[in-house]
């Protein structure tokens, strides 16, 4: 069934989703990189924060523990069986979302892309990439039960048009910079 597989991918992708959404909110603040340049281009940049990181990835857990809350009211409700998360996978996701957009921003800048630049599908999926890695080396168990092939699939499928509608939206309403 779609809908199912489209909720259960949804709803164990939360906690990767939340974490950059809450770095928006709360960033600002000293940059990871510490304004340290590589051939006269920022390591990272400075839209990535210690504060925006900390906060995004505790963000993303703390979201994991209330789905884990929910989840068997959820599960009965609607008889759809939606995951929950074990510790370590809660902080991959949440964590790995953060260092996949960081990583990007790295890469962003050695390709020469100013801080805000657009750099599609790497901006897209970037963060699941960070998310499914570091919740497959903490918990590879869960991972694999969790993730199955057609679930990464509807990701893959529905991340991007999320983060272009949220990241658009947050433009709207004054929280971005730019629409992307
Ligand atoms: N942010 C942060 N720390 C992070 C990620 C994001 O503080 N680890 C905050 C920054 O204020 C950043 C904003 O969220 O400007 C938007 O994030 P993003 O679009 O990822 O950063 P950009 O400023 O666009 O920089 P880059 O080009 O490096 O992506
Ligand atoms: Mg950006």
């Amino acid at each position: 069934m779609l809908y199912a597989l489209v909720a259960v991918a949804f709803w164990a992708m939360l906690p990767a989703y939340i974490p950059n959404n809450a770095a928006v909110l709360a960033g600002g603040g000293a940059p990871i990189d510490g304004g340290r340049r590589v051939d006269g281009r920022r390591l990272l940049g400075d839209g990535k924060t210690w504060r925006g990181t900390a906060v995004g990835t505790l963000a993303g857990f703390l979201l994991a523990q209330g789905l884990n809350v929910v989840a068997p009211a959820v599960s009965a409700q609607t008889g759809i069986s939606v995951p929950t998360f074990p510790v370590a996978a809660a902080f991959g996701l949440a964590f790995g979302a953060m260092l996949g957009d960081i990583s990007a921003s790295f890469l962003k800048r050695r390709t020469g892309r100013q801080r805000g630049a657009a750099f599609p599908v790497v901006d897209q999926l970037d963060f699941v990439v960070g998310a499914l890695a570091c919740a497959a080396l903490l918990d590879f168990g869960w991972f694999v039960g969790t993730f199955t092939l057609p679930v990464v699939g509807v990701v893959i499928v529905l991340t991007p048009i999320l983060h272009v509608v949220t990241n658009a939206a947050a433009y709207v309403v004054g929280l971005k910079e730019e629409p992307y």
